[in-house]
C-alpha cells in the first residue's frame, strides 16, 4: 500500500443508493455540508425539486419533480477525495443507477428505519452484488418510531442476502431517540434534534456509571444488554470481509437531523476502497498503470436547449488525465482533444486540468460518444461491465411526422447512445420496438424527440414479455432456433440476436426444446 500513488488511494468514488423517500438526498446534502461544498442545508433540496438553476432543459423533470440524471458531485474531506455518483431514485430510470453503479468502487445503501428493505433497494442490491461492489448500509429517520433494530438487521440480512455487522448502535428511536453509540470508534453520540449542527460526542466507556449520566439508567442498561447481544450474534468487524462484499457494515442515524451521518462519512473515507482494477475485454487495467484509460458511463443532453450540447461522463480507469492532450477513441478510431472537461461539484462545474483514477469527468459531446466507449492513450482496449439488462416494457415506435423522418432517425439514435432505453428490430417485420423498464421513459423520449430533434413520434402496442439474449455453442442449432422462431426473432443495435418472447410459458418452451440454446437476460455474457 505504501508505495502506491496517494492520489489513487485517497480517492472514493461511491453511489448512495436508495428506495425513493428513503432519504438519498437529505444524506447527499448532509455529506455535501461535511465537505464543505454547501454552507447551507437545504441547498439540494430545492435543487432536487427546482433543478432550474442546473438543468433547465428537461422540462419533465420539474414537472414531475424526479430527478432524471444521474449527477456528480466531489469534495475533499479529511485528506480524501470523495466523489459521489448521484443517481435517480425513480424505478423507471433503474437502468441509469444500474450503470452508475458500473463506474464506483462502492456503496452506501440508505434503509428508512420504519420501511426496512423496499422494492427499489433490493434490485439495486442485486447489481451490487453481482459486480461484488462493497456496500455500507445507513438505517435512517432513526428519530421516528421504526422497526426493532435487531428485526431490522435480520431482514437486511435476508432480503438484500448480505451478512450485516452494526458499526452503531441506536439508543431507543421516535420520541425517545437519545443517540447512538459509535462500536467503530467506541464513543457516545448524543442526539438533539438539530438539522444545522453536529452534535456532542462524548468518550465513554460504557461499563461505567457516567453513562447513566447522559442516557438514564433504563436506557443505559438496555444499551449494555444490546451491546452484548451485538457481540455475541455479529463476528467482529473485519474490514476485508466488507472490501470482499461478503459484510455490509451498518450505522443509524437520522440525516435530517445531521445526526449519525459524520460518523458514517468518517469511518467510510477509512474503509471503502480507493479505485479498483477495472477489467477490460482485453487485459485487467491497473489504476497504477502510468498511461491513461477511461470509459464513457454516462451521457446527458441538452443541458442547455438553446445549444445542442451534451455532456459524456467519463470515469477515469488508469493513469493520468490530462486537459488539451490527444487520446483514442477506440471504437471511432479517432484522436480527440479535451480543451474544456469539467468537473462537478454540488451546483457548480469547473474546467479542470488534470483527473486521476476514480474521478469522473465531463467531456462535451455533440454525439461522438456512446455509452461503454473507451479512450486511451492509444490502446485497442474495450472496457466490460456495462451490460443492458432486458427491459420489461415494449412498444413499436411509428414516425408520427413524415416530413421529419431523417430528425426521427437521428434522436432515436443519439437517445439510445445515450442509453435512454433500447431498441430491436423486429427481423420479421423490420418494425423498430422499444424496451424499457418503465413508463415514463416512453414519455422522456417522445417529449425529447419533440423538443430537441423537432420530430414526431407515436406509440403502439406490442405483446412481448420479455427480450433475450441468445447464443449458442452449436451454430447449426442457432440457425434452427432462429428459423423456427423467425417471427419472434429482433436484432439489437450491436446486431445481437435477440428473441422476443410473448409469454412467461412461450419462454419456458423454448427453453426447454433448445437446450444447446442460452438465454440471457443481460446483454452481457
Ligand atoms: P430520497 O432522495 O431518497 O427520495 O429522499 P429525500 O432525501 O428526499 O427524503 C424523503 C423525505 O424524508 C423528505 O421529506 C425528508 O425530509 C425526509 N427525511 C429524510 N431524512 C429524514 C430523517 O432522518 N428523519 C425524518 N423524520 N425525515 C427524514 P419530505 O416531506 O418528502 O420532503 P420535505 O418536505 O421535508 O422537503
Amino acid at each position: 500500500m505504501s508505495n502506491l500513488n496517494p492520489e489513487i488511494t485517497r480517492r472514493r468514488t461511491f453511489a448512495i443508493i436508495s428506495h425513493p423517500d428513503a432519504g438519498k438526498t437529505t444524506l447527499t446534502e448532509k455529506l455535501l455540508l461535511f465537505g464543505g461544498q454547501i454552507q447551507v442545508a437545504g441547498a439540494v433540496k430545492s435543487n432536487k425539486i427546482k433543478k432550474t438553476a442546473t438543468s433547465d432543459w428537461m422540462e419533465i423533470e420539474k414537472q414531475r419533480g424526479i430527478s432524471v440524471t444521474t449527477s456528480v458531485m466531489e469534495f475533499d474531506y479529511d485528506g480524501y477525495k470523495v466523489n459521489i455518483l448521484d443517481t435517480p431514485g425513480h424505478q423507471d430510470f433503474a437502468e441509469d443507477t444500474f450503470r452508475t453503479l458500473t463506474a464506483v468502487d462502492s456503496a452506501i445503501i440508505v434503509v428508512d428505519s420504519a420501511k426496512g428493505v423496499e422494492a427499489q433497494t433490493r434490485k439495486l442490491m442485486t447489481v451490487c452484488r453481482m459486480r461484488k461492489t462493497p456496500v455500507i448500509i445507513f438505517v435512517n429517520k432513526m428519530d421516528r418510531e421504526g422497526r426493532d433494530p435487531f428485526d431490522l438487521l435480520d431482514e437486511l440480512e435476508e432480503e438484500l442476502q448480505i451478512k450485516v455487522r452494526p458499526l452503531s448502535w441506536p439508543i431507543n428511536q421516535g420520541q425517545r431517540f437519545k443517540g447512538v453509540y459509535n462500536l467503530y470508534e467506541q464513543r457516545l453520540n448524543l442526539y438533539a434534534a438539530d438539522k444545522q449542527h453536529i452534535t456532542e460526542n462524548v468518550e465513554i466507556d460504557i461499563a461505567c456509571e457516567e453513562l447513566e449520566n447522559h442516557i438514564g439508567a433504563e436506557d443505559a442498561q438496555k444499551l449494555r444488554d444490546d451491546l452484548e447481544l451485538v457481540s455475541g450474534v455479529y463476528d467482529d468487524f473485519d474490514v476485508n470481509t466488507y472490501l470482499s462484499a461478503d459484510v455490509a457494515p451498518v450505522f443509524f442515524g437520522s440525516a435530517l437531523n445531521n445526526f449519525g451521518v459524520k460518523e458514517l462519512l468518517d469511518c467510510f473515507v477509512r474503509i471503502a476502497p480507493y479505485p479498483r482494477a477495472v477489467v477490460a475485454e482485453e487485459r485487467t487495467v491497473n489504476p497504477e498503470e502510468s498511461k491513461f484509460t477511461g470509459f464513457i458511463f454516462k451521457i446527458t443532453a441538452n443541458i442547455d436547449p438553446n445549444h445542442r450540447s451534451c455532456i459524456a461522463f467519463c470515469k477515469i480507469c488508469s493513469g493520468r488525465f490530462l486537459r488539451n492532450t490527444p487520446y483514442l477513441h477506440v471504437r471511432q478510431n479517432k484522436t480527440l482533444r479535451f480543451s474544456s472537461p469539467t468537473q462537478f461539484m454540488a451546483q457548480r462545474k469547473s474546467t479542470i486540468d488534470e483527473a486521476w483514477p476514480g474521478d469522473i469527468v465531463g467531456l462535451p459531446d455533440n454525439g461522438i460518444f456512446k455509452i461503454g466507449d473507451t479512450l486511451t492513450e492509444g490502446e485497442l482496449l474495450h472496457f466490460k461491465g456495462l451490460p443492458s439488462f432486458s427491459p420489461e416494457m415494449f412498444k413499436y415506435i411509428e414516425n408520427a411526422d413524415p416530413m421529419k423522418t431523417k430528425q426521427l432517425n437521428k434522436g432515436i439514435e443519439q437517445l439510445m447512445d445515450e442509453g435512454v432505453a433500447q431498441m430491436f428490430t423486429n427481423q420479421f417485420n423490420g418494425r423498430k420496438i422499444i424496451g424499457t423498464v418503465g413508463q415514463l421513459q416512453f414519455e422522456v423520449i417522445q417529449y425529447r424527440l419533440e423538443n430537441e430533434y423537432g420530430a414526431k413520434c407515436r406509440w403502439e402496442p406490442i405483446h412481448l414479455y420479455k427480450a433475450c439474449w441468445i447464443d449458442s455453442d452449436d451454430p447449426k442449432e442457432l440457425e434452427k432456433f432462429k428459423q423456427r422462431k423467425y417471427q419472434y426473432m429482433a436484432k439489437d443495435l450491436e446486431g445481437r440476436d435477440v428473441f422476443l418472447a410473448d409469454s412467461g410459458y412461450m419462454l419456458q418452451m423454448a427453453q426447454q426444446d433448445f437446450e444447446q440454446i442460452r438465454f440471457h437476460f443481460t446483454s452481457e455474457f
